[in-house]
């Protein structure tokens, strides 16, 4: 029987229930995720009119200060998450160092996020995310963080676009919801998600491409160009991901000689977008190494990135190798 349509929340609770172990911790975790999704989704509708509601002397209207996007993203991630009590430590794009909840003392996850991601194509309208990646605790400290991507318990993202969506996995396949506004829930729009075998459009910051460290890149876009690939570059990588994972094709951000380890990072960018589209079939690496297979050292690591349709990636590694 078709689930189109059942709402996230029935979605992870149903999914908790096929397995006999589960303790609804995770699934509390989601739900919270879900929760602050929510929240920032209403407030990035409201974007534009942050200045006409209420910037004098940097107040709104309920005398509130007025916060950058990504500052309240952050922090609404943070009220949710850290109350929830399923998390163990949190680590963010916009903290330097994790953070500890009081409630989550006895937690089993740890959770690192970027609130949000696009942040400057806020300004221009156009759409941005938040991306998230949960693991297991194993210790007290950073080594929580510090695991490798294939160990993920779940990843996915919240995509603030035409519509606004949620795209996660824990690991039994990938799946789509859009938010329905007139009855504020998200609703299973794209069951099982599947990645082209192969696309027609590469997605790439071209204008680097006379910094990019290795020049062979620029001979595998050209043989794309040959064969007739059509150019898509938001510079918001949800956005880009998201159309790459439903139209096939590759995305990347390689190193150049201003990022030497490319621009992306890889806890809470590279890794659960890897995750994700290897769930549906795709391959994610960062020129030699599968993403999801690198320890990482740095909670706030880099790394070149390269993720969609199985025939690209695989071209692409036989340029770069
Ligand atoms: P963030 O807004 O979280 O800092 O991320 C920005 C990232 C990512 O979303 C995008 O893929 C990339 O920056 C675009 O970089 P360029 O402008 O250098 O192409
Ligand atoms: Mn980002
Ligand atoms: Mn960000």
């Amino acid at each position: 029987m078709s689930k189109i349509g059942i709402d996230l929340n029935r979605f992870i609770l149903e999914e908790e229930a096929k397995n006999p172990n589960a303790t609804g911790s995770l699934t509390q975790g989601l739900l919270a995720i879900e929760n602050a999704t929510k929240i920032i989704a209403s407030h990035i509708r409201m974007a534009g009119l942050v200045d006409i509601l209420g910037k004098a002397g940097k107040t709104n209207i309920q005398g509130e200060e007025v916060q950058k996007l990504d500052e309240f993203s952050n922090n609404v991630l943070i009220e949710q998450l850290s109350a929830s009590g399923q998390f163990y430590a949190l680590a963010s794009e916009e903290l330097d160092e994790p953070i500890y909840p009081e409630e989550g003392k006895n937690a089993k996850y740890v959770i690192a996020f970027d609130p949000l991601d696009g942040s400057s194509n806020i300004d221009v309208n156009v759409s941005i995310g938040t991306i998230f990646s949960i693991h297991r605790r194993i210790g007290d400290g950073e080594e929580n963080f510090l695991q490798e991507g294939y160990k993920q318990v779940a990843a996915g993202y919240v995509i603030y676009g035409s519509s606004v969506m949620f795209i996660f996995s824990t690991g039994n396949g990938v799946n789509g919801f859009t938010y329905d506004p007139s009855v504020g829930m998200f609703l299973l729009s794209h069951p099982n998600m599947r990645i082209p075998e192969k696309g027609k459009i590469y997605s790439i910051n071209e204008a680097n491409s006379k910094k990019w460290v290795d020049e062979r890149l620029v001979k595998y876009i050209e043989t794309l160009k040959d064969e007739g690939y059509t150019s898509r570059y938001i510079g918001s990588m949800v956005a880009d991901v998201h159309r790459t994972l439903i139209k096939g094709g590759i995305f990347g951000y390689p190193a150049d000689k201003k990022n030497k380890n490319g621009k992306l990072r890889m806890l809470y960018e590279a890794s659960p977008m890897a995750f994700l589209i290897e769930q549906a079939g795709g391959l994610a690496t960062d020129g030699k190494n599968r993403i999801l297979d690198i320890k990482p050292s740095d909670i706030h690591q880099r790394t070149p990135v390269f993720l969609g349709s199985r025939k690209e990636i695989k071209e692409l590694l036989e340029f770069l190798n």
